[in-house]
């Protein structure tokens, strides 16, 4: 049996699915953000112990000015709405990514979170803003090569160790990667980690993905056959 301790969510497709409705690509933003609170509840009840979700990409800063800003003010509705039921089911909530680059009051309200709820030992739900995954292993390698230089580290390093410098150093690896929306692509998103992750794209778009949803895909996990690159039953 496979057990998903780690699933990590590219939630695409707010922007279509607003559209589709003859809304505003920012009020599909605002639905898909209430949506991580099902969702968390959900992957909480199902058994997962970290859900790492993909809010705002280094890519992102080429939207609109306006959906960019309305984006930076959504963990602020975010945590004022749910905040009390996370500390409540004992979520403990970590911030990926490089934050000096937000809005002040954005990484105040990011970093707030992630303090409020660090004696949390349930799920840890990982958010995270102005992440790019080439940009988290070349950040790594720097630092890892200064280590070097001031002699805390040497040249004979294993992955395990390496891993210690990326942003996601305190989570296991990504055992399942689901991508909403239809796309087939990684964009950016966890390269490091989701070298051995199962993957699954789902037509739904993020607002259209329920829990039911969620069930179907770890169930579909469960049938997969992971090798890690070995050999099973022969
Ligand atoms: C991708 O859909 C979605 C985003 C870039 C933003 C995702 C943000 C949230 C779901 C809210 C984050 C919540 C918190 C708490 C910070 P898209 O707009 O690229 O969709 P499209 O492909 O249809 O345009």
């Amino acid at each position: 049996m496979n057990i998903c301790k780690h699933l990590a969510i590219i939630m695409d497709g707010n922007g279509r699915w607003a559209k589709a409705q003859g809304k505003p690509r920012t009020s599909g933003h605002l639905v898909g953000s209430d949506n991580v609170r099902t969702i968390a509840i959900a992957a909480d009840e199902m058994g997962i112990k970290y859900l790492t979700l993909y809010a705002f990409s280094t890519e992102n800063w080429k939207r609109t000015a306006d959906e960019v800003n309305y984006i930076m003010k959504l963990p602020a509705f975010f945590f004022k709405k749910y905040m009390q039921e996370f500390l409540d089911r004992g979520f403990r909530m970590r911030i990926i990514g490089e934050l000096d680059m937000l809005p002040k009051a954005t990484q105040k309200v990011l970093r707030d979170a992630e303090e409020e709820s660090k004696d949390n030992h349930g799920l840890s739900l990982n958010i995270c803003m102005n992440y790019g995954s080439r940009r988290e292993i070349l950040l790594a390698a720097k630092k890892y090569a200064q280590d070097v230089v001031d002699g805390k580290a040497t040249l004979d390093i294993e992955e395990e160790d390496f891993d210690q410098y990326m942003m996601t150093k305190d989570f296991p690896p990504v055992d399942l990667l689901i991508r909403t929306s239809g796309e087939q692509r990684i964009s950016n998103y966890l390269l490091w980690q989701i070298a051995y992750a199962e993957l699954e794209f789902v037509p739904e778009s993020w607002p259209e993905f329920t829990p039911e949803v969620l069930k179907r895909c770890l169930d579909e996990y469960q049938n997969r056959d992971r090798r890690f690159g070995g050999v099973k039953n022969v």
